[in-house]
């Protein structure tokens, strides 16, 4: 399978350093350059000559770019792996990306990120749930300059502090850093106006920890992830990169394991 990847930073790095040839592409020509010379890969030209090349696009560049990036790739056939899962929050950009994968017959892949217990989700969604929440613990480090946040207001914590609770769709222009979890989460399970979001600054914590509990007539489930930010992006979780890695590596895989 011949993947192109748009965006060279952290996860874009990760995933050429492991797949043979990628063709690359990064509004900054020189970082596609340079990741070309490194894993072997070779820079494209544009967008247009990257989808020419690949038989899977990887979208690793920003939420903003979904929707040019998944145009191009699913209009010409080819599958999409989308990163900036919430860049698909907006339902004109999903439902445009979904009609152009129907015409095409294009598959769009969005993995689990830096989030766990997807694969539940998913299988529960297919009966009555009742109930799914994020509960996202960072530093208070991590939070400062987030809109949702007081200027000032999380110096000297010392002990957690409750910052938000509601509906993802809430928490998106509160939180914007939290909401690829909360995306996929939503897009996995019941929702964004009905997947609770609860933001929680903790000045224990070194990492960021998401947790997840869901209920529903399958029973009662609870994840918690303690993630280690990527050495190249302290803002992204590794756990994230290894997910993309994983997804590709299971779209040529005969077995198909988890849901
Ligand atoms: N699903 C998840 O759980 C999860 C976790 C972490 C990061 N992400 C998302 O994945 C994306 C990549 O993360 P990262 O840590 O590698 O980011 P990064 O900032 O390290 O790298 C992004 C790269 O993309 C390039 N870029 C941005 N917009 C572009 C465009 N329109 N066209 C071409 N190149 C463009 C930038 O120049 C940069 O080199 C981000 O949007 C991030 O929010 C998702």
């Amino acid at each position: 399978m011949r993947v192109g990847i748009v965006g060279c930073g952290a996860i874009g790095s990760f995933l050429a350093s492991n797949l043979d040839g990628a063709a690359l592409l990064d509004r900054h020509p020189e970082r596609a350059l340079r990741l070309a010379d490194e894993t072997g890969g070779a820079a494209a030209p544009g967008l247009e000559e990257l989808v020419d090349t690949s038989d899977l696009v990887v979208e690793a560049a920003s939420p903003a770019a979904v929707e040019e990036v998944g145009d191009a790739a699913l209009s010409a056939g080819r599958d999409l792996l989308v990163m900036s899962v919430s860049g698909l929050m907006d339902e004109g950009v999903r439902e445009a990306l979904l009609g152009l994968a129907e015409g095409s017959g294009a598959e769009i892949y969005t993995p689990s990120g830096a989030v766990c217990g997807l694969d539940g989700i998913r299988s529960a969604s297919v009966a009555r749930v009742d109930s799914v929440v994020l509960t996202t613990r960072k530093p208070p480090a991590a939070l400062e300059g987030a809109p949702g946040v007081d200027e000032g207001s999380l110096s000297g914590l010392d002990g957690p502090v409750e910052l938000f609770e509601g509906p993802a769709d809430e928490a998106v222009s509160l939180f914007p850093r939290n909401v690829n979890v909360s995306a996929a989460l939503s897009l996995a399970g019941i929702g964004p106006a009905e997947t609770v979001v609860r933001i929680v600054a903790d000045p224990s914590l070194s990492r960021n920890v998401h947790e997840v509990d869901a209920e529903g007539e399958f029973g009662r489930l609870s994840t918690r992830v303690e993630n280690v930010p990527s050495p190249d992006n302290p803002k992204t979780s590794h756990l994230a990169a290894l997910s993309a890695l994983a997804t590709i590596r299971g779209i040529e895989a005969s077995l198909k394991v988890g849901t």
